[in-house]
């Protein structure tokens, strides 16, 4: 992580009020990263009551525009989503020089941790310590032990519940104690909070008032779509790329789970029929193990069975089990640049071979605190925010749960998004209490459609059409929620946002969107950069890209920038 040396000596001076707040921004070079610019802004803590003294501090971080002043367009913040990922992370980890190469230089890239992450004070807490807090993430399963294969036998239905309630008691455990551990975040870091830090934000940096210029990835799309709907004088030319639909964010994680689960199988198909298409020279799932003849698909769901039947035992008591198992391809599903090695990855476990599993699990796994006694980091925060931004869960039953997983399961004929119940289970057992500014989710997108569309500005919408996370449909429905004030491109193929697979047609359209306010001229772009290929490394989750076709150096610029901002992402996953 980054450190933002003015953040704790400014908590430590004592509370300024609310009305000094937007002092001029004090800019000095990162501590991690010289060439970048870090400063802290100092926000109300409580938006609902402005007398009160209480401030949040909240982390900046600022690539400049490389163009002279003069040709200066102002800011333009990004947030990779989350809930809870670190934009000032994201931006010192690269995307602040490659959203700059894309978007021309024109424009500072801001980017920022929302309120209650990072190095944002105060940060979300859950427990006193990094030591508990590391402890209660390690106890938290990252899926069901759950076998797909048995979906369909009524007779397996009593093993299934009671997967179901293992995980869900665990995940209870840790939602009771945020709750009790009641942070002054807690109830105070919702997209409505987020917001209004936005807007300072804007203030502090081009003036009062000023136009909000964004691209918001993922989870940050609810961010977007709240503030247009609370600032819509004030929306500049706003990105929304893979889009979270924010009219199910609004309502409890039953409307959200299966109306986000649309595309998982599509995605799974696309795996398939690339990986198939490649061949053995670009994909080791493409051949089966000497005695096998099934396909890809059916060794897929093989396998996962027969983890659920014999776990693999490692040393130590660790073991690869199917919930595991789903957790992992789950994730890995939204990130098609990392399937040459995954690929391999499986094809290895398929024939026993772990070795390769457990290096990415080790890798990826977070290691202990160094000193357990020091605060807890805010890292489990993700679920307490996703809780804040959704209606009050607590009237959800588990029956309700284990059903509705099962639903979904057997439409997306997958087993693999028992990976996302969590925030189900985790929102069930938080209290009902919700910040005291309400979040507007969907419910001012008609008047803000109509002031954009009276002010002459459109939002860009992108998504990809396979997206296993924020589906395409979702992206359709917030098209036609701002009906006269947007415009939807898609990308074609597999990947969560448009920069897990670069596409030349639509980075283009974000680039001129971004530096002449041209609107988009096609709807739908093919991809550009390859999935599998003979010519990516298989060994390294971060391969160098490889592009089909043949491209100019300034076109090379804006795909490897697009692939430059899905590193940034993925170095803060
Ligand atoms: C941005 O463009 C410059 C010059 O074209 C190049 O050297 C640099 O690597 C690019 N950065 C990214 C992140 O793509
Ligand atoms: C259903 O599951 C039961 C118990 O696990 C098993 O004995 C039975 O063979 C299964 N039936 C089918 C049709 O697979
Ligand atoms: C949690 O803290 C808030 C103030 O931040 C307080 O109003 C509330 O009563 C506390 N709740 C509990 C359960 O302690
Ligand atoms: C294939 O062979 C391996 C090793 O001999 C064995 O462990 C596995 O069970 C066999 N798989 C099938 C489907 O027969
Ligand atoms: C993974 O980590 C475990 C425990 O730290 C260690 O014993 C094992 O050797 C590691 N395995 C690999 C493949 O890195
Ligand atoms: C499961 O699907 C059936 C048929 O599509 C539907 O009637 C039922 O309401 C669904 N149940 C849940 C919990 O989603
Ligand atoms: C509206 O904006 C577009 C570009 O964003 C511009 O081409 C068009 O001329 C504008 N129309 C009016 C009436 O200002
Ligand atoms: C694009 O990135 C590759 C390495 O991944 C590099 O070899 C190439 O020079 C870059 N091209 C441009 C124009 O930035």
């Amino acid at each position: 992580m980054p450190s933002f040396p003015s953040v704790k000596s400014i908590l430590l001076a004592g509370c300024l009020s609310a009305s000094t707040a937007f002092a001029r921004l004090q800019w000095s070079p990162c501590s991690s990263n010289p060439a970048l610019d870090c400063a802290t802004l100092r926000v109300p803590l409580e938006y609902a009551e402005p007398q009160n003294q209480m401030s949040a501090s909240i982390p900046l971080v600022r690539y400049k525009a490389t163009v002279a002043t003069s040709q200066r367009k102002g800011s333009l913040l990004t947030n990779p989503g989350g809930p809870g990922a670190s934009g000032a992370s994201f931006v010192l980890n690269g995307a602040g020089e490659a959203i700059s190469n894309i978007t021309g230089g024109f424009y500072d890239i801001i980017g920022w941790d929302p309120r209650g992450v990072g190095s944002a004070q105060p940060v979300l807490q859950c427990f006193a310590s990094a030591g508990e807090e590391y402890e209660a993430s390690s106890d938290l399963p990252s899926a069901a032990e759950v076998a797909y294969g048995q979906f369909s036998n009524q007779s397996y239905m009593p093993s299934y519940n009671a997967a179901m309630q293992e995980f869900d008691s665990k995940t209870a455990q840790l939602a009771a104690a945020c709750a009790s551990y009641n942070s002054t975040a807690l109830y105070t870091s919702s997209a409505a909070y987020i917001v209004r830090d936005m807007a300072a934000i804007v203030d502090a940096l081009d003036g009062k008032d000023a136009h909000l210029n964004y691209w918001g990835l993922s989870y940050g799309t609810i961010f977007g779509v709240e503030f247009i709907q609370t600032y819509p004088e004030r929306a500049g030319k706003i990105v929304l790329d893979g889009v979270f639909d924010a009219t199910a964010n609004a309502g409890t994680y039953v409307s959200q789970l299966p109306n986000d689960q649309l595309s998982v199988r599509d995605a799974i198909n696309d795996l398939v029929s690339f990986c198939e298409q490649a061949g053995a020279a670009g994909c080791a799932l493409s051949i089966p193990p000497a005695n096998v003849t099934a396909d890809i698909t059916t060794r897929l769901a093989n396998l996962q069975d027969s983890l659920y039947e014999y776990p693999i035992a490692l040393s130590q008591g660790f073991s690869i089990t199917v919930g595991i198992f789903s957790s992992f391809m789950w994730s890995f599903s939204r990130v098609p640049t990392t399937w040459p090695l995954i690929s391999s990855v499986v094809s290895a476990l398929e024939q026993g071979d772990t070795t390769p599993m457990v290096a990415i699990l080790n890798a990826t796994a977070a290691s202990p605190p160094g000193n357990p006694s020091a605060p807890d980091t805010g890292s489990l925060a993700e679920w307490p925010l996703q809780c804040v931004d959704n209606a009050p869960s607590s009237g959800i039953t588990l029956a309700e749960v284990a059903a509705l997983v099962l639903n979904v399961s057997l439409s997306e004929d997958t087993p693999w998004l028992n990976a996302d119940v969590t925030p189900l289970s985790f929102c069930r057992h938080f209290p009902d209490i919700r910040p005291r500014i309400p979040n507007l989710g969907a419910s001012k997108l008609s008047n803000a459609n109509s002031i954009l569309t009276q002010r002459n500005t459109t939002v860009l919408i992108v998504n990809g059409e396979n997206d296993p996370v924020t589906p395409l449909a979702s992206a359709e429905r917030l098209q036609s929620q701002l009906a006269t004030a947007s415009r939807l491109v898609t990308r074609r193929g597999p990947g969560h946002t448009t920069v897990s697979v670069a596409s030349l047609g639509l980075v283009k359209t974000i680039r001129n969107y971004f530096t002449d306010s041209t609107l988009p001229t096609s709807t739908v772009y093919d991809l550009s950069q390859l999935i599998f290929s003979s010519a990516i490394d298989a060994g390294t989750l971060a391969p160098a890209p490889v592009f089909s076709g043949t491209y100019s150096d300034a076109e090379l610029t804006l795909l490897n920038s697009t692939y430059n901002v899905l590193l940034a992402f993925l170095s803060i996953a």
